[in-house]
């Protein structure tokens, strides 16, 4: 087997390699490390004279201080990012980053060097935002993702720092690592680094995936008829693929939108700014992101998720000021509570008169409970009190179309103290009638007890509440025999979900978070049902075996 050997000199860069000729980097290489790299395209380059294969590449790396400029640190979207004096950090200086108007907008870092290759980050940060995410955004076949690599929790007279790994996948474009965080708040940045970890694999070009043909998997909605709807988390961007459009349909008889459908996608800044006396009352909202899944799913004879309401995140910070000024005063809770309640009307009218039938349920109000303890301190709890939930479901059973399921969605939802805070907020909307079902979001791992989770479900389906797996994804340790581990907790799971729900226990709909590993918001730690090219994970098998020993018994 012929192998071409890169050889690759260790300096210093901004994330991008350099094609250069050996013998121009004499002088350099004197003084610097060299490595041996193997080239990822190794068919292209068998035929190649060997002369023409020796090629020399800088092994990207970014290592910045940001003593002596920007480095290669960019402003994300209308965000700006400048070197300032910071009295608190190591040498001085830092990266600041303001001027955000959406929670999205931070800092990019240009990664494309890396593609293909496990990078390992780190960065220092402070910021009155209670955490800063480290997240990177790559797009395979035109469909964008963004993934978290670590989160730092911050505060905004100290630096704190985070690392994570992360693999890039091979066939990944477009890539950016950035800073963000849920508030606006300026974020301070005194380093951030990424270097290769283990051999430089030097790929120029992003590789082509060839999806494998799944039109013979057994489909799980046809498996599950009986049971409950199966479904699945889309992004406008996959619906241009045939490849997934075809699994999806084939698959899933439930969709939920994965971005759209919250209120950063819906609301207008521009707009509501443009008119305050209109819009003091509810932000303008514009509904051009949904179309394109609410059609596929209407025809598709798919029943759509609604997701979500009333969040604390993906949810810009301007809603909640007066006259959305976020350097002004905080809006007070009779106006919060009119934005509430006109915002939530807005958009359960606007679906059912456009898509009559088509969202058969709300997640009114998403992760409402503290990992702490108690309830999260979000802007909606801090502008309008510890009531909000309890008016959010008022006005969402006021307005929504009758026969509409109104459901509370959390993740660790299954944790015994967690479960004990998010049943005290919700007792008082059983009470009012206002609330059908509790959404267990079921981001878990395979070291996640099932019958911990099961004695979970089973506790809020006593309260006489209706359960979905809003948000199912298994992740999993990169380990000898890591795919079949993940199977047999697939299985696992469902099987115990199936048991659960034939004893009488209402499950009713079971989500899958994503398509394939790549997708995934959590794509390092390969927690969906299909490989990248759409292979049947045993993940996937797993879940159909879990159906068939059920039906079998
Ligand atoms: O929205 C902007 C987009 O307008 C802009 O063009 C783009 C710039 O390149 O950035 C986009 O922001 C990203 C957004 O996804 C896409 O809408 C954010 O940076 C990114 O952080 C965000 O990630 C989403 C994450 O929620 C945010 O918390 C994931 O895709 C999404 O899968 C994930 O879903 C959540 C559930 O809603 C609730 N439960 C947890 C789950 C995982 O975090």
């Amino acid at each position: 087997m012929s192998i071409l050997l890169l050889c690759a000199l260790l300096l210093s860069g901004c994330g991008s390699t350099k094609d250069n000729n050996a013998a121009e980097t004499n002088s350099e290489t004197a003084s610097v490390e060299t490595v041996s790299v193997t080239a990822a395209a190794e068919s292209e380059v068998t035929e190649m004279p060997v002369s023409e294969q020796e090629t020399v590449v800088t092994v990207p790396e970014i290592n910045e201080d940001f003593t002596t400029g920007n480095g290669c640190a960019k402003g994300r979207g209308k965000a700006l990012a400048s070197v300032c004096d910071d009295e608190f950090a190591s040498d001085g200086k830092a990266l600041k980053i303001y001027h955000r108007i959406e929670s999205w907008n931070g800092a990019d870092f240009d990664a494309e060097a890396f593609r293909g290759n496990t990078i390992d980050v780190t960065g220092s940060f402070r910021s009155a935002a209670s955490a800063v995410r480290v997240s990177i955004q790559y797009s395979v076949y035109g469909s964008a993702c963004y993934v978290g690599v670590f989160t730092v929790n911050t505060s905004e007279d100290k630096y704190s720092s985070g690392s994570g790994s992360f693999a890039i996948p091979a066939n990944a474009e477009k890539i950016v690592l950035y800073i963000e965080s849920d508030s606006l708040d300026d974020i301070y940045c005194d380093s951030f680094s990424v270097k290769v970890s283990g051999d430089y694999r030097y790929l120029p070009e992003a590789q082509e995936l060839v999806f494998v043909d799944t039109s013979s998997y057994p489909s799980l909605k046809e498996l599950y008829r009986d049971d409950f709807l199966m479904g699945v988390a889309t992004t406008n961007d996959m619906l241009d693929t045939e490849d997934y459009c075809g699994l999806i349909k084939a698959q899933f008889n439930s969709m939920t939108l994965g971005n759209s459908f919250k209120p950063d996608s819906l609301l207008d800044r521009g707009a509501t700014l443009a008119d305050l006396d209109k819009y003091m009352e509810c932000p303008a909202i514009k509904f051009n992101n949904v179309k394109k899944e609410l059609d596929f799913a209407k025809e598709n004879g798919m029943t759509v998720r609604g997701h979500t309401l009333v969040w604390h995140s993906q949810t810009p910070d301007w809603i909640f000021y007066k006259d959305y000024d976020p350097n002004g005063e905080l809006a007070d809770r009779e106006l919060m509570l009119k934005r509430m309640e006109n915002y939530i009307a807005a958009v359960v009218t606007w679906a059912d008169e456009n898509y009559p039938g088509l969202v058969s349920c709300w997640d009114v109000v998403n992760e409402a409970a503290d990992d702490g303890g108690g309830m999260r301190k979000s802007l909606w709890y801090q502008t309008v009190g510890e009531d909000y939930v309890q008016r959010a479901f008022e006005y969402a059973r006021k307005h929504a179309p009758e026969g509409t399921k109104l459901f509370y969605n959390d993740y660790n939802s299954y944790q015994t103290k967690k479960q004990k805070d998010i049943i005290d907020m919700i007792t008082p909307i059983i009470a009012d009638g206002n609330i059908d079902g509790m959404g267990m979001q079921s981001h878990l791992n395979t070291d996640v007890s099932v019958s911990l989770y099961m004695a979970a479900l089973k506790r809020y389906a006593e309260l006489g509440l209706e359960i979905h797996v809003t948000e199912l994804d298994i992740g999993v340790k990169r380990a000898d025999g890591w795919k079949e581990t993940q199977g047999e907790y697939f299985r696992k799971f469902m099987e115990e979900l199936l048991k659960a729900e034939r004893n009488g226990v209402n499950v009713t709909s079971v989500t899958v978070w994503g398509l394939n590993d790549c997708l995934s918001w959590k794509a390092a730690d390969l927690p969906l049902l299909f490989d990248d090219d759409l292979s049947r994970k045993p993940a996937f098998d797993g879940v159909v075996q879990a159906a068939e020993d059920v039906n079998a018994a």
